[in-house]
């Protein structure tokens, strides 16, 4: 199957993944199997929605690694809020709302268990994050799906706790999905912000923490409130808030590095992908997401072993994306390499998706050894600057590896 944009979606086209509704608590907008008309096809547009996954012949492999099970369970997290968080005119009660929310999260906690090496689907979490519940689902999933790959790491981090305590990420769920909870008395315009906008380092904005842990801390376990707290702390020591001390002439020094709760650098880490992944409002390809987290911008801010964890597991170019190649072709992400993230394994079609007669032709094309092809577009959008620097020329000894693999008409 195939991810398609909207803008390339042509009637008769028949949906290989379910489509969930952006905003209704009956989740599935449209079933597997639907065949797309015209009037469908504008409605989507009215949704929101980015892209949706086809049949396409020549491609039946393609979306094995999707768990639509996961793909549920986070848009569950979504809904779970929806009521409380942008339709109560902004009046959340946490307390009300506890026991559906930790409900929603062991849910999401259990898939991710059950599958933790799952394809993200990145346009999905687009989908969300222009709306505060968006975000918060997006960075509880994220984060539990990080969680569930640092397991090692969690008890080093927690290491006075026994093992199996250490590596409980119900409360890294939890604060994940409250840690914004604070913006909720915010005006939209600031609301919508993050610490990354020249609006986020206004004072206005960075009470959010403040506001949120006093929401949060009777409810939560403490260890959750915190992160509702912590999440804007880097780990470099700058960030807020700032901690407070009784003797004005003594300030504590600031919360840095491994001080920090393990749970809170997570969420600090998922929460500045979910913006730059989705600035104001609309998507951006992945590859320039990931460029971002690794720019001088926030060089510094995070916890890199957490990065490293979000960059295993969020490929730059996800399977059954479509990408145009440097030589004008138009292909298919079929698989990708955890070594080489840039040059993933390709099937070229024979013209643009939109294009009724448009099938897969020649084999599979591996990008690792195509010297001078690269991917060069995403979704309209330039990605040779984003490109990882080391990725973009094949080695010498590839030479013959590229002249075996030239049938599919690309050299
Ligand atoms: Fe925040
Ligand atoms: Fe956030």
């Amino acid at each position: 199957m195939l991810l398609v944009p909207l803008a390339s979606i042509r009637e008769g086209m028949v949906l290989a993944q379910p489509v969930f509704h952006p905003s209704s608590s009956d989740l599935v907008l449209l079933n597997t199997g639907y065949v797309l008309d015209q009037e469908m096809i504008t409605r989507l547009a009215d949704f929101r929605l980015s892209h949706v996954w086809v049949e396409f012949p020549g491609l039946e492999e393609i979306g094995r690694e999707a768990n639509e099970r996961i793909n549920r369970g986070h848009m569950a997290l979504y809904h779970a809020l929806q009521g409380s968080v942008d339709k109560l005119e902004r009046r959340v009660a946490v307390k009300v709302n506890l026991h559906q929310y930790k409900k929603a999260v062991r849910h999401m906690l259990t898939e991710i268990v059950a599958d933790p090496d799952h394809e993200v689907i990145t346009h999905q979490l687009a989908t969300c994050c222009p709306l505060l519940s968006g975000h918060l689902a997006n960075c509880c999933y994220l984060s539990l799906l990080i969680g569930a790959h640092m397991s090692g790491y969690l008890r080093a981090e927690r290491s006075t706790l026994p093992a199996h305590v250490a590596e409980n990420t119900g409360q890294l769920g939890l604060g994940a999905l409250l840690h914004d909870i604070g913006k909720l008395p915010m005006p939209d315009e600031l609301r919508s912000r993050c610490i990354l906008d020249p609006e986020g380092e206004w004072r206005e904005y960075r009470l959010h923490v403040i506001a949120g842990y006093d929401e949060v801390r009777e409810h939560l376990p403490v260890v959750a409130a915190n992160v509702v707290l912590n999440h804007h702390q880097r780990f470099d020591g700058s960030g807020f808030p700032k901690r407070e001390s009784r003797d004005k002439a003594r300030p504590p020094a600031p919360l840095k590095g491994r001080n920090i709760h393990i749970f809170s650098r997570i969420v600090s880490v998922v929460d500045a992908f979910d913006h730059f992944l989705c600035p104001r409002g609309g998507m951006v390809p992945t590859i320039i997401a990931i460029h971002q987290l690794r720019s001088e911008q926030v060089r510094g801010w995070f916890d890199p072993v957490v990065v490293e964890a979000l960059l295993r597991l969020v490929p730059p170019f996800m399977v059954g994306s479509t990408v145009t190649l440097s030589d004008g072709t138009e292909a298919v992400v079929v698989g990708n390499h955890p070594e080489a993230p840039c040059r993933p394994l390709v099937k070229l079609l024979s013209g643009p998706i939109c294009d009724r007669e448009t099938r897969v032709k020649g084999r599979l094309l591996d990008l690792r050894m195509c010297r001078n092809l690269c991917v060069a577009g995403v979704d309209g959008y330039d990605v040779r600057p984003y490109l990882f620097s080391g990725e973009l020329e094949p080695s010498a000894q590839d030479e013959d590896a590229v002249a075996c693999m030239s049938t599919g008409g690309v050299a």
